[in-house]
């Protein structure tokens, strides 16, 4: 099956369509984005209700983020990706956008963004905001004229479908919501949503739709913004016909990647009509506004292959389509890592990939293969696998922290609409959403008022000034890998090479011209035998003279080394 969707997801690339223009061979494609400025990019995703807030309503905003942009430059991260602050009825936290020009009140005024922008560029540091194109606000004025009449102009810019005979949705289809359609008893027709509800999908096929969201892009990038993190890419077009989704039992396990309640999403998500529509805004933003403004999308696509076609045949598709499939490991083991290392490096090739192990939508990695007991050793391999590996690294705020989050405890404290559709089944994002901790004073510094989500008494206890006077900590580990990445270009841009698993020892060399770097990882509770090493020490998570056996979670980067054939 998945071989099917993959040729058939080719062919259609290959045989253009209205939405496909004349495209520049592979090689010049790949020289085009070579030494585009997000190649080198250390990315730090904030999460702007939970990072600072500024005036005591317990929810983070935009003066905050400035606030603690000195933090952020001494970390070392280069790239901020902020996600939605626009105005929004908040329904799903920003993602239900009601006007893609304007700040929301609760994270400041339009100016502040421009603030925002101005200081982060006067530390170097360049910023992505979070463009929600699959769909907007029920309370956009674009829904709103749209679901006025049958006759209304902007009826078209979103999924109108009438009734099965018997008043029934159109389909079977689910997505954030037991069904995808929501009735509209004034016009007699149902509109389509694949989140909630309040959520309706925009029709991508119209070409007013197309230009509309095009025009919003072009503002934000002459406001000064440095690129796009597009929500949701593979959501943009259905299939026409709309079939019936299959149930995940009737599907093989491969098939099985996005789970909506019993259902797979086979009809509505990841159509190859999606192809056209990335070549269309990544001509766009290359014509109108040069080749250094970065689409950096988010597809959930089944397999690395599959990420193939939304770079584009020849490249000519998202710059930088994210790599979901190491934060996908059920386990922290070395033998899965190195598997999908190898294939990241065999699928991808040259093309620019990242490195993402955390973000608002998943559990934290730390929750996910670390105890409380662990956590912090656990943090610092975490840390040393994403900025010594290849790929973009995108760090999600906190992780440098080693932050654990907080699951909530009944459904009275659940905020994510996710969690409040699916309790207990699945208790929601929020886990992943909980505020910073930045000194020891009342909400650790977060807020003055009441966070609109508890802080973890784990992350509390580890703010980031306790974490600043400790040499041996996360945060301080963080800085160290990071300033290690900048230094060194083998870490940045070098070629894999030699990855291997040991046990529960992972190792991989990365190579620039002569110079090559070991990376060691001990995935366990337990020491494990060292990699034979004569060369220099550039890091380590344990001090002292590195001897024949790493230490549970040990990490160790070296350079100038040899590695032992007889292992
Ligand atoms: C993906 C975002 O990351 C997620 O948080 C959001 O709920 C959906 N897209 C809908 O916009």
């Amino acid at each position: 099956m998945m071989r099917r969707f993959f040729r058939s997801v080719c062919f259609s690339l290959l045989a253009g369509g209205v939405l496909l223009g004349a495209r520049p061979s592979v090689g010049e494609a790949a020289v085009r984005d070579e030494g585009r400025w997000w190649q080198d990019a250390i990315f730090y995703e904030i999460y702007p209700r939970s990072f600072q807030d500024s005036d005591g309503d317990g929810v983070g905003d935009l003066k905050g983020i400035v606030a603690r942009l000195d933090y952020l430059q001494k970390l070392g991260v280069t790239a901020l990706w902020i996600t939605p602050f626009f105005l929004s009825p908040m329904v799903d936290f920003g993602y239900d956008v009601s006007d893609y020009r304007k700040v929301d009140p609760l994270f400041g005024r339009d100016e502040d963004f421009d603030v925002l922008l101005r200081e982060a560029k006067k530390r170097g540091l360049r910023v992505v905001i979070d463009l929600v194109l699959n769909h907007t606000s029920d309370q956009h004025p674009y829904f709103l004229e749209s679901r006025s009449s049958r006759t209304s102009p902007k009826r078209d810019w979103y999924i109108w479908k009438d009734p099965g005979p018997n008043g029934e949705p159109p389909n079977n289809w689910k997505g954030f919501e037991q069904t995808s359609w929501e009735f509209d008893p004034s016009t007699g027709q149902y509109f389509y949503h694949y989140f909630c509800k309040e959520q309706p999908d925009l029709n991508w096929r119209n070409p007013e739709v197309q230009q509309a969201m095009l025009s919003i892009l072009s503002e934000w990038v002459a406001r000064g913004v440095d690129g796009f993190r597009l929500d949701a890419i593979n959501y943009l077009i259905e299939h026409p016909d709309l079939p019936d989704n299959p149930l995940a039992s009737e599907v093989p396990p491969e098939e099985r990647f996005i789970v909506n309640y019993d259902q797979i999403p086979r009809y509505s998500v990841n159509q190859p009509e999606n192809f056209g529509l990335f070549e269309l805004l990544r001509r766009h933003v290359e014509d109108s506004h040069g080749p250094d403004v970065l689409l950096l999308g988010e597809a959930w696509v089944p397999s690395l292959k599959d990420l193939l076609p939304i770079y584009g045949v020849s490249g000519q598709g998202i710059h930088l389509p994210f790599n979901f499939f190491f934060l996908q490991q059920p386990k922290l083991e070395a033998e899965g890592f190195a598997k999908v290392l190898r294939e990241s490096d065999a699928i991808l090739g040259t093309r620019p990939t990242t490195m993402v192990l955390s973000n608002h939508d998943m559990a934290r990695a730390t929750w996910r293969y670390a105890t409380e007991t662990n956590s912090d050793s656990v943090a610092k391999a975490l840390g040393a696998l994403e900025l010594a590996a290849p790929g973009v690294p995108v760090l999600y705020y906190g992780e440098e922290l080693g932050m654990r989050g907080r699951e909530p405890q009944s459904l009275d404290e659940v905020r994510d609409p996710l969690g409040r559709n699916q309790w207990p089944a699945f208790k929601g994002r929020d886990l992943a959403r909980t505020p910073v901790a930045w000194d020891e004073g009342p909400n650790g510094g977060f807020s003055t008022g009441k966070p609109w989500l508890a802080l973890a008494p784990f992350d509390l206890r580890r703010s980031v000034a306790v974490q600043s006077a400790d040499r041996d900590s996360v945060l301080n580990f963080y800085r160290a890998l990071i300033a290690l990445r900048k230094n060194e270009p083998a870490l940045r841009q070098g070629r894999l090479e030699a990855v291997e698993a040991h046990g529960t020892v992972l190792q991989f060399r990365r190579r620039a011209g002569e110079k090559a770097i070991l990376v060691m990882l001990n995935l366990s509770d337990r020491p494990a035998p060292a990699p034979d090493f004569s060369g220099k020490t550039l890091l380590g998570s344990h001090a002292g003279k590195w001897g024949a056996v790493l230490a549970p979670w040990e990490v160790r980067i070296g350079s100038d080394v040899v590695l032992s054939s007889s292992r």
